[in-house]
């Protein structure tokens, strides 16, 4: 793809649907090389809303809404960050041709509900995944834990960061983790998937990239494995590189090479994996960077968002690893609007300690506001550092 210049008739213009924290590191990665930015979310002055050319607040979920933007901007590639999204319009956008969509319709399309992806992933490609069933009632729910066997972990079908999510460990937690998921989920409001829990000794995002290389062709790249620690379905912290046993490298490169290769498309993708020993089961993907590759920043000589910023605009890409690394989550720790930060100074005088903050107009009490970074000999020393500059950044009311 030839680029061109911003604002211009020559302009490589890029709609990125969803513009939290990942979405404004994109539109940075982008801005870098001339690419006319146009920013989507929800609400006003988000983090992606702020590094961009042109900013637009629409409810991302209406089609005819999404349509009617995509049709006055006219961009030629459009980037989803978030899963909810109209994907039904992304699918004719595509069929059309009027836009490219990255990765592919069809990927944010699956992606966007855990029935799509895990069907495909388990039933189609044959590759192990924790054993479930899909559930619409409370009385369905009950039969499905029963058939697995306590614990049991149960999702809306439709929702992130784990909202909605609940382990249960016997038949009289039921009925609350039916509420919880009725109430967490994001569309559709009765169908949940029960899952079997899967003793892990560790749980890895492998960021994969689908990028061209010299002979025009896509080709598979694999960054090093990120491990992240999960609190409520959230991530708090992550590291790069977590350390694997050469099968379970091999066996988590080949399950993220197959799923990748079927969604098609080019991209970063992160593929959540759960490792015990030699043995590798897929968890879900994300067709887009993942929160816990913001690590990335700190370690690679190309971070996931310069990745994704590349391979979708046709460029090749380098996923080699600098030096270790960790990251961990600053939250807001109230609900207000416009908070401030206190303690940066301190939180950034340790050598290989780099902050991000995003910029959120508004802090709720678990909202992720900003993130610490560090690079450090080890991922040891480096999660060590990450943590105590995330505690040292203080939220106050301004
Ligand atoms: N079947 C399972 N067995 C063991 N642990 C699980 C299982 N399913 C989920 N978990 C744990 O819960 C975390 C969140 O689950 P999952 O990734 O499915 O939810 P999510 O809401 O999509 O999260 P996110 O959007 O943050 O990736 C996992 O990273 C893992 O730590
Ligand atoms: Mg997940």
């Amino acid at each position: 793809m030839r680029l061109g210049t911003p604002l211009s008739p020559s302009a490589t213009r890029v709609m990125l649907l969803g513009a939290g924290e990942l979405g404004k590191e994109v539109a940075i990665a982008l801005q870098r090389l001339g690419v006319e930015v146009i920013a989507v979310d929800r609400y006003a002055d988000a983090p992606g809303h702020q590094v961009a050319h042109r900013a637009h607040v629409i409810d991302m979920s209406d089609g005819a809404a999404l349509r009617a933007l995509i049709e006055a901007e006219k961009p030629q590639l459009v980037v989803p960050e978030i899963e909810a999204i109209a994907t039904e319009t992304l699918l004719e956008i595509e069929a059309a041709g009027l836009a490219e969509v990255i990765p592919t319709a069809r990927a944010a399309n699956l992606t966007m509900n855990r029935e799509g992806i895990r069907r495909l992933v388990a039933e189609t490609l044959g590759l192990p995944t924790s054993p479930y069933v899909f559930a619409d009632s409370l009385a369905a729910m009950s039969a499905a834990a029963s058939q697995l066997g306590y614990p049991v972990i149960i999702k809306p079908v439709m929702s992130s960061s784990g909202k909605g999510q609940s382990w249960v460990d016997d038949a009289s937690q039921l009925a609350a983790a039916w509420n919880a998921a009725a109430s967490g989920g994001r569309v559709d409001k009765g169908r949940v998937i029960v899952e079997g829990v899967i003793d892990f000794d560790y749980e890895i995002t492998l960021l994969t990239v689908r990028a061209l290389g010299a002979a025009g062709t896509v080709e598979t790249h694999f960054c090093e494995p990120v491990g992240h620690l999960q609190v409520k379905g959230d991530y708090v912290e992550s590291w790069q590189p977590q350390a694997m046993s050469a099968a379970a490298q091999v066996r988590a490169q080949e399950i993220a090479a197959a799923v990748t290769a079927n969604l098609g498309g080019r991209g970063v993708f992160g593929v959540e994996l759960f490792v015990k020993g030699d043995t590798v089961w897929f968890s879900e993907v994300s067709p887009r960077p993942h929160d816990t590759g913001m690590v990335t920043m700190a370690t690679q000589r190309q971070n996931e968002f310069e990745l994704h910023a590349r391979a979708i605009l046709g460029l090749p890409v380098d996923t080699s690893l600098r030096e270790p690394g960790a990251s961990a989550v600053i939250y807001g720790g109230m609900d207000a609007t416009g908070i401030a930060f206190d303690g940066v100074a301190d939180a950034m005088r340790t050598p290989g300690v780099d902050l991000r903050l995003f910029g959120k107009p508004q802090a709720f009490v678990n909202r992720r506001m900003g993130v610490a970074l560090a690079a450090a000999g080890d991922t040891n020393e480096a999660r060590l550092h990450a943590r105590a500059a995330a505690a040292a950044v203080k939220p106050v009311k301004d």
